[in-house]
């Protein structure tokens, strides 16, 4: 009940006014965000990479509705990765996409928008020595977004996406991407989607997850296995040496934020652990996702109201 409150205000204009004039969320936000600059997401980053974690990053935004804003979040990546290059940061760091961000949803022409931005963001890459992932959005985006990821990959195989274990569909779409060279991003699913595509329950989420991570792993790709549940943590290491799969072939991905003490811990065990990143001043959307995900969040928030 609660998540799908958050959930919905997380869409809503006058809900957004309300969380972003109240003073005490920037410092619950900062939790989660790198901060606003470019110059903020570098610090993280480094901070990051000196710890032994490789990172992810999303220049925040989704959800575009003019071509100027999607141009805009371009230029933002392009300049990204420049930096990323020039601060030598480009072996830990890559980049994560939201096409929503360059104009998916501009009219009928929005996914060939989105995905000639696309394309500038992984000649950036490219030139940076780094790698792009597309982050998956609701489900009304998921058909374009894999049919963005295959032109994409024509040029540039290392293109990775992300598949949400909530939707029905997931587990045959982890079998078309399970061949060689393929970066699957498996996560559970943060939207509010109707039971006709998607598991309800987290009991058979959890189930669906560890199906679609069992097609992963037994695959000849390169899991990205997302998420904080411990139990799912356990099993990707036990599948890991059920299948043989040395330690690079596979890697662990977290929130920025979420389990900081796991992240290093996995780290410290020898395993790849990349924390997602985000960094910008559009964190609303991004935000109300993650106070969706855990009731004890909004419990922090409220806190912070009262405190700060
Ligand atoms: P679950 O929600 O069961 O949480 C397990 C435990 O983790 C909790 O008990 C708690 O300890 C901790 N935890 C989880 N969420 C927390 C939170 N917000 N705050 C504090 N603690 C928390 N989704 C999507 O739809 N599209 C996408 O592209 C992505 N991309 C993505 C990238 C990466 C790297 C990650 C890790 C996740 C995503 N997600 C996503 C989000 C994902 O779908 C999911 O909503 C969250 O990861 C939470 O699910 P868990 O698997 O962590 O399990």
């Amino acid at each position: 009940m609660l998540r799908s409150i958050l959930l919905a205000a997380g869409r809503s204009p006058l809900a957004r006014t309300v969380v972003e004039r109240t003073p005490a969320t920037r410092y619950v936000v900062r939790r989660f965000v790198a901060g606003d600059t470019l110059d903020d997401a570098i610090t993280a980053t480094t901070a990051l990479a000196d710890d032994g974690l490789r990172i992810t990053l999303d220049h925040l935004g989704e959800d575009t509705t003019d071509r100027e804003q999607a141009d805009a979040t371009v230029d933002a990546y392009v300049r990204l990765l420049d930096r990323l290059r020039t601060a030598n940061l480009a072996q830990a760091a890559e980049v994560s996409l939201k096409l929503s961000a360059v104009g998916q949803f501009l009219g009928s022409d929005g996914q060939r928008i989105a995905l000639d931005n696309a394309r500038r963001v992984c000649e950036a890459a490219a030139a940076a020595g780094t790698t792009v992932t597309l982050d998956m959005e609701d489900h009304t985006t998921t058909d374009s977004t894999l049919e963005v990821l295959r032109e994409l990959r024509t040029d540039w195989p290392w293109v990775g996406a992300v598949l949400q274990a909530y939707l029905r569909r997931t587990e045959a779409d982890c079998r078309d991407l399970a061949g060689p060279g393929s970066r699957v991003r498996l996560c559970k699913g943060a939207y509010k989607e109707p039971s006709s595509v998607a598991f309800q329950s987290r009991h058979e989420v959890d189930r669906a997850y560890v199906r679609c991570l069992d097609v992963l792993m037994s695959g000849e790709g390169y899991p990205m296995v997302a998420t904080h549940d411990p139990r799912l943590v356990a099993i990707t290491a036990r599948l890991a040496g059920d299948n043989n799969r040395a330690r690079d072939s596979y890697e662990y991905q977290m929130l920025y934020g979420i389990r900081p003490e796991e992240q290093l811990r996995l780290a410290g065990e020898g395993n790849t652990m990349r924390v997602y990143l985000p960094y910008g001043d559009e964190w609303y959307g991004y935000f109300m996702r993650r106070l969706a995900e855990r009731p004890a969040n909004v419990g922090f928030f409220l806190r912070a109201l009262a405190t700060k």
